[in-house]
C-alpha cells in the first residue's frame, strides 16, 4: 500500500482515542482504503501529560507547525479558536485536507476556513462537530441535498440533556443535577459553555448553515441556557405531559414584517410533549430531528459526546478523505451559498 501521512493536533479526550484506533486498526483501515494511514505525529502542549490511551511517546511533539508540513491530512482536535484557526489555515495552505471536531472554530470562522479550502480545492470535514458520534453532517450535506429542509429540532448538548433528564426523573434541583453530571464526568470543570447554551448555539449555527445553504453566524443565533430552569417548572411541565429540553431550533420562517422567507436559529429550554420522539432522549444522549419536505420526519440519535464515540466520526471523515486521495479525485471543500437571509437575533424568539 502507499502511505498517507496524517498529522494529529491534540490528544485529549477525543484525539487520544483517534490515535489509538488509528494505530490499532491500521491494517484493517488500509484494506478498506487501499492506502495505509501513517500517523506522522501528535501535537500537544505537554508531551509528558498522562493520556487516556497508551500511545508511543516518540509520536508526541509540541511543534504543531512543523508537524503539519508534509502531512496529507491534518486532524485538528485541540479545540478553541487560536492556535487552531491559524494551524488549520496553515494546513490548507500547505496542501493538506483537514478533519476537525471544533464547533467553536467553525461557528465563528467557518466562512473564512471554507473559503480558504475552496480556493485550493482542499477538503474540510467536520462530522464530529455536531452530535459526537451521530452521523448528521454528511446526511444533511449529501443524502438530503436534493430535498428541502424546513426545520431541525436538535438536542445537541449532552451535559444539559443529562441535567434536565435527571431533574425530570428524580425531581433534583439544577445545582444537584449539575453536581451529579460533574461527578460522572459529563460536565466540564467549567460548565458555562454547556449550561449557558453557547455549545448548543455553535452547533445550531453549523446545522442551519448546512441545512439552509446560507451563512448563519453565531451572532445570529438566539441563545438562552438552562441556568434559570427550576425543579418546580420541570415538575409542572411533567404534570402537564411535557418534558423540558434544551432545543436548538433551526427553521425556515417568513419575516414577520416583510413576509420574506429566511432562516431563524434559536437555542432555549422548551417544553416538548411526551409523545414527541425527542422527549425519549435520555441521559447525555443527543438527537437531531429533521423535517424535510419529501423525506418527511427523520431522527438521528446516539452518543453526542465522549472520546471513543466522537473518534468514530473523526475516523469516518478521515477514511472518506483518504479514499479520495486513492482515487485521485478533486477536493470537495464545503461552500456555503448565501441564498437565504438570516433574521436578526431576538426577532423571532417564540417559545413553545
Ligand atoms: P481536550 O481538551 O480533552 O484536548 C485538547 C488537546 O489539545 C490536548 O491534548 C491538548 O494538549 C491539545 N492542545 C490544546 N491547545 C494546544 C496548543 N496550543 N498547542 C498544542 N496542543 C494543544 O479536548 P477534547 O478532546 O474534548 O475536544 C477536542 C475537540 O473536539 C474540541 O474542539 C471539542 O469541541 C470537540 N468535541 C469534543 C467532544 C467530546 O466529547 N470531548 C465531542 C465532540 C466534539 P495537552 O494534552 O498537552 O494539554
Ligand atoms: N460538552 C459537549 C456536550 C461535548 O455536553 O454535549 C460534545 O460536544
Amino acid at each position: 500500500y502507499r502511505s498517507i501521512r496524517v498529522a494529529l493536533l491534540g490528544a485529549g479526550s477525543v484525539g487520544s482515542q483517534v490515535a489509538r484506533l488509528l494505530l490499532e486498526q491500521g491494517d484493517e483501515l488500509a484494506g478498506r482504503i487501499g492506502a495505509r494511514l501513517e500517523l506522522a505525529g501528535v501535537a500537544v502542549r505537554d508531551v509528558d501529560a498522562p493520556r487516556d490511551a497508551d500511545l508511543p511517546r516518540e509520536l508526541f511533539t509540541t511543534d504543531a507547525e512543523s508537524l503539519i508540513l508534509g502531512a496529507d491530512i491534518v486532524i485538528e482536535l485541540m479545540g478553541g479558536i487560536e492556535p487552531a484557526r491559524t494551524l488549520v489555515l496553515q494546513a490548507i495552505a500547505s496542501g493538506a485536507d483537514v478533519v476537525t471536531g471544533n464547533k467553536a472554530l467553525l461557528a465563528t470562522h467557518g466562512p473564512e476556513l471554507f473559503a480558504a479550502a475552496e480556493q485550493v480545492g482542499a477538503q474540510l470535514s467536520y462530522e464530529a462537530s455536531v452530535g459526537g458520534a451521530i452521523p448528521i453532517i454528511r446526511p444533511l450535506k449529501d443524502s438530503l441535498a436534493g430535498d428541502r429542509i424546513d426545520r431541525i429540532l436538535g438536542i445537541v448538548n449532552g451535559t444539559t440533556n443529562f441535567i434536565l433528564d435527571r431533574m425530570d426523573t428524580t425531581g433534583a434541583s439544577l445545582e444537584d443535577a449539575l453536581a451529579t453530571a460533574t461527578e460522572l464526568g459529563y460536565a466540564e470543570a467549567d460548565p458555562t459553555a454547556d449550561i449557558g447554551g453557547y455549545d448548543a448555539a455553535q452547533k445550531a449555527a453549523i446545522l442551519s448553515s448546512l441545512a439552509f445553504h446560507t451563512e448563519v453566524p453565531i451572532e445570529a443565533v438566539h441563545r438562552e441556557g438552562i441556568t434559570s430552569v427550576t425543579a418546580a417548572q420541570v415538575e409542572s411541565a411533567r404534570r402537564a405531559g411535557y418534558v423540558v429540553k434544551l432545543l436548538a431550533i433551526c427553521e425556515r420562517l417568513a419575516d414577520p414584517d416583510t413576509g420574506e422567507e429566511g432562516v431563524s436559529a434559536r437555542v432555549y429550554p422548551a417544553m416538548v410533549h411526551r409523545s414527541h420522539p425527542l422527549a425519549a432522549v435520555h441521559g447525555a444522549n443527543n438527537a437531531v430531528f429533521v423535517e424535510a419536505a419529501a423525506a418527511g420526519p427523520l431522527m438521528f440519535y446516539g452518543a453526542g459526546a465522549g472520546g471513543v464515540p466522537t473518534a468514530s466520526a473523526v475516523l469516518g471523515d478521515l477514511v472518506a478523505i483518504a479514499r479520495r486521495h486513492v482515487l485521485g479525485g478533486p477536493g470537495t471543500a464545503e461552500s456555503t451559498h448565501a441564498e437565504l437571509p438570516v433574521f436578526d437575533i431576538g426577532r423571532i424568539t417564540t417559545r413553545y
